[in-house]
């Protein structure tokens, strides 16, 4: 955990809103939960959800523990063998890829996951005019349902996600995989959800999916290198109970283990954790711009919004805040983000120590689905990313300026 006084000093150094990141946490994290597995299961490999954070310093750390990635479009795919995350360790999973996005999954050799048919024929095509095979999988849709806000459950029938199983749609893909030249299936992927805090859907799925990879072997001989069973698992914003890696691998493991017994080999397990890895290990910090007290309500008035932090507008998401360097004589305040709509609350009806102008309040649990969602909507620059490591603070992504603004754009000759 990064000091308070640190976190003051880092404002204070960098201005806000601060996005900081103990690398230190990130590590731990990674660590805890390759181990939960790997020490059940050793043939497992850890597929970081790129989406959750992005930020290069962060790639480069999980890629120098070995960490592969899971990336969800061309950027990320760049990004992250930039950072150094070897070909062979990165899965593209997205719903829907431009003819780049797969030309460039070619050109780096990594395992390309379809979630329709479609997309699957123009890949096997292009791969097939550079005389390639590419190494591919599909991704299923296992229907189930997860507790979870509906906007971020994705293992439901009605999904944009997947193939289903039902009907034998899946494994006619399999089989259409099999008849092509371009293409090779070696895999089978499931992702549920995300912020997931009970196992029983995981276990559903994990079983669903185990299932399926017997049959795949039974009715088309299809040997799997690896099966993936995405992200999801949960971490705690408010106090709610989560499960440790520890108990996610127990309760999901059983199901796999059984259902490799039906087969011959032993595929790799790969999991996809984005939000527990990175989540819990940012804070991001925001300054008071002013204060006030209406009829009904108060509100602190900051530097930040949901073009900073989406995810409170977005998913009605709580996070916890403090307000650096004090406490106790509380008050209920509405913490009002500065983006000009109304739905911009940062955190609704908050226990706060009495705020004043200039105080930093520390946003919680911030390290996931924050930077990466972050926007310039209102047209404010996007802020700056610190990484601590071992006590020592330092700056990975600058602040974007008022020049960086309208760096990409033009006035029409006709209008200058
Ligand atoms: C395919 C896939 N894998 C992994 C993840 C990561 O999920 P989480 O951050 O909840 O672990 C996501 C998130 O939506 C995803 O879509």
């Amino acid at each position: 955990m990064i000091e308070d006084t640190l976190l003051v000093q880092l404002a204070k150094d960098y201005g806000t809103p601060l996005y900081v990141y103990d690398g230190d946490e990130v590590v731990a994290r990674y660590n805890s939960f390759l181990k939960a597995f790997k020490s059940r299961y050793k043939k497992t490999k850890v597929m970081y959800a790129v989406k959750a954070n992005s930020s290069l310093a962060l790639l480069r750390l999980l890629a120098k523990q070995g960490c592969g990635a899971d990336v969800v479009s061309g950027g990320e795919l760049f990004i992250a063998r930039k950072a150094g995350i070897k070909s062979e360790d990165i899965i593209f999973t997205s719903s829907s890829k431009t003819v780049q996005e797969l030309e460039l999954a070619l050109e780096e050799d990594v395992i390309v996951t379809h979630g329709n048919v479609s997309e699957l024929l123009t890949f096997s095509s292009i791969a097939e005019e550079r005389g390639k095979t590419a190494r591919i999988c599909f991704r299923v849709n296992p229907d189930v349902s997860s507790k979870t806000h509906p906007k971020i459950a994705t293992g439901l029938k009605n999904s944009k996600f997947g193939l289903h199983l039902e009907g034998d749609i899946a494994l006619k893909a399999y089989e259409k995989a099999l008849e092509l030249n371009g293409v090779k299936p070696i895999g089978v992927h499931a992702h549920i959800g995300s912020q997931i805090h009970e196992s029983q859907a995981f276990e559903e799925a994990v079983s669903k999916l185990m299932d399926f990879a017997v049959m795949l072997k039974k009715e088309l001989g299809v040997e799997l290198d690896f099966i993936d069973l995405g992200g999801g698992l949960g971490i705690s914003h408010q106090g709610e109970k989560t499960l440790t890696p520890k108990e996610f691998a127990e309760a999901i493991l059983p199901n796999f283990l059984n259902g490799l017994e039906d087969l011959s080999n032993e595929p790799y397990l790969y999991l996809e954790p984005g939000r527990y890895i990175v989540g819990p290990a940012g804070v991001l910090l925001t300054k008071v711009n002013s204060v006030k007290k209406t009829p009904y309500k108060n509100f602190v008035n900051v530097d930040a919004g949901f073009n900073t932090l989406a995810r409170p507008t977005l998913y009605d998401a709580y996070h916890h805040m403090t307000v650096l360097g004090k406490s106790g004589n509380e008050e209920l305040v509405d913490v009002a983000g500065n983006v000009c709509e109304s739905g911009d609350i940062l955190g609704r009806d908050r226990s706060l120590p009495k705020t004043s102008v200039g105080d930093i309040i520390s946003i919680k649990d911030c390290g996931a689905y924050g930077f990466a969602m972050a926007s310039e909507y209102n047209s404010q620059p996007l802020p700056c990313e610190v990484l601590v490591r071992g006590g020592i603070g330092e700056l990975i992504r600058t602040r974007r300026s008022y020049s960086d603004l309208i760096a990409e754009q033009k006035i029409p000759e006709a209008l200058k």
